[in-house]
């Protein structure tokens, strides 16, 4: 059965494309490689011994998704990963954010509507509770206003997605990821941030190998035992196990609803601080931090209430947070070892393009 992964050279795209394989899928990979690199597709077939197919385009194009799906008419089910995703970036060019998340969503469902195509899997967020009131956050808790252009574009995704199952025969699973972090045992996949990174994991593993001074952590005064702000990390792999079990769901015709949403997180809450020791203790690498004021827009802490994806899904995440911080670290030392660093990467890509 072939499955469709839009983003699948992305993060948690190529893990996700690797657990599908493994259990027999072919996959098919749509990404325009926007923020991430076609070496991905190497790596992905060293893991699995599989090299999947692969389209480059960009999916707000709607006459090349278009003449993508009439080409690809076997696809049995989708999972669209394929979004920007800096929230910060996003304050600065919403406009960019709406164009591409929004755009390249409704052509994949105008695909799948045309093409009879009939399940899809979306990449959602904690993002959409803000700072929820009562924790653990469970996914009837409604969602707040979005703090950024980037979250509000996951909330509308969400209405767009709903909306369409309601009118149409599409069925769809939004998996609310909470913080995914870590990389495959293997370290030939991970995280791959472009430019300097904004989030906590991959800051601490760059300031550990020596190319970032030192760690700002920002606030140490939130309501929280050590004062720094709390998260639910979520290992990278064990999030990819999770589309597949949603995959084949689908496929199996066993969700309840035609929208089904489920929490993606581990259930337990983790501080900055306690990321950081567990680095440290992982490593053995001795990290440089320093406390700054508060980031703007940050809540203060959020963990997920799991138990819907525990029951229904049949699913748990098994990853320890040191699983998480370790294998983090294996795959810096593994880029650095391979001399991929972000620039080189970068240039190689577009030597690629222009090629
Ligand atoms: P990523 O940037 O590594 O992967 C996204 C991939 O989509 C990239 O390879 C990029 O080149 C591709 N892409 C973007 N726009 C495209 C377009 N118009 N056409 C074709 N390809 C396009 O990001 P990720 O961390 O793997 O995130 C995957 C999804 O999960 C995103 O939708 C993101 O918003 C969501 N998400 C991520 C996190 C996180 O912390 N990483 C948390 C919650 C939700
Ligand atoms: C985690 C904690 C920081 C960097 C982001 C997106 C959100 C969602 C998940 C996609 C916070 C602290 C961080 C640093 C630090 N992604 N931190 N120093 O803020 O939970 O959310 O990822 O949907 O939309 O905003 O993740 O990794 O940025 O931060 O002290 O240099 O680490 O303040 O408490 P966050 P994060």
């Amino acid at each position: 059965m072939k499955i469709l992964v839009t983003g699948g050279t992305g993060y948690i795209g190529s893990h996700t494309v690797v657990e599908l394989q493994s259990i027999g899928f072919e996959v098919i990979i749509v990404d325009n490689l926007s923020n991430s690199s076609i070496d991905v597709l190497d790596n992905i077939s060293k893991i699995s011994r599989k090299r999947p197919l692969f389209e480059k385009f960009d999916l707000t194009d709607s006459e090349k998704t278009s003449a993508f799906f009439k080409l690809h008419g076997d696809i049995r089910a989708i999972i669209h990963f394929a979004a920007f995703k800096s929230v910060g970036e996003s304050v600065m060019d919403p406009l960019k954010y709406y164009g591409n998340n929004l755009s390249s969503l409704i052509n994949v469902l105008q695909g799948m509507i045309d093409n009879n195509i009939r399940d899809i899997v979306f990449s959602s967020s904690c993002t959409v509770y803000g700072q929820p009131d009562v924790l653990p956050v469970r996914e009837d808790t409604p969602v707040q206003k979005a703090v950024s252009p980037y979250g509000n574009t996951k909330q509308i995704c969400e209405e767009i997605i709903t909306d369409s199952c309601n009118s149409n025969e599409i069925r769809g699973i939004l998996l609310r990821y909470f913080n995914p972090i870590g990389a495959h045992e293997t370290a030939l996949i991970g995280e791959l941030p472009l430019g300097t990174p904004d989030c906590l994991m991959p800051y601490i593993t760059q300031t550990a190998i020596g190319r970032r001074p030192f760690l700002r952590v920002w606030g140490n005064d939130y309501d929280t035992p050590d004062g720094t702000a709390i998260r639910d990390y979520i290992h990278v792999v064990d999030l990819a196990k999770a589309h597949v079990i949603a995959v084949e769901r689908l496929i199996h015709e066993k969700c309840i609803k035609n929208v089904e949403v489920f929490n993606l997180g581990t259930g337990n809450g983790f501080s900055v601080i306690e990321v950081i020791k567990s680095f440290e203790s992982t490593s053995g690498v001795k990290l440089n931090f320093e406390t700054r004021e508060r980031r703007p827009g940050d809540i203060v802490k959020i963990w997920a209430d799991t138990s819907l994806a525990n029951k229904e899904l049949g699913w748990e995440a098994e990853k320890t947070l040191d699983d998480m911080t370790l294998s983090a670290w294996k795959w810096e030392l593994a880029l650095k070892n391979r001399k991929l660093r972000n620039g080189e990467i970068v240039k190689q890509q577009n030597s690629r393009m222009t090629k």
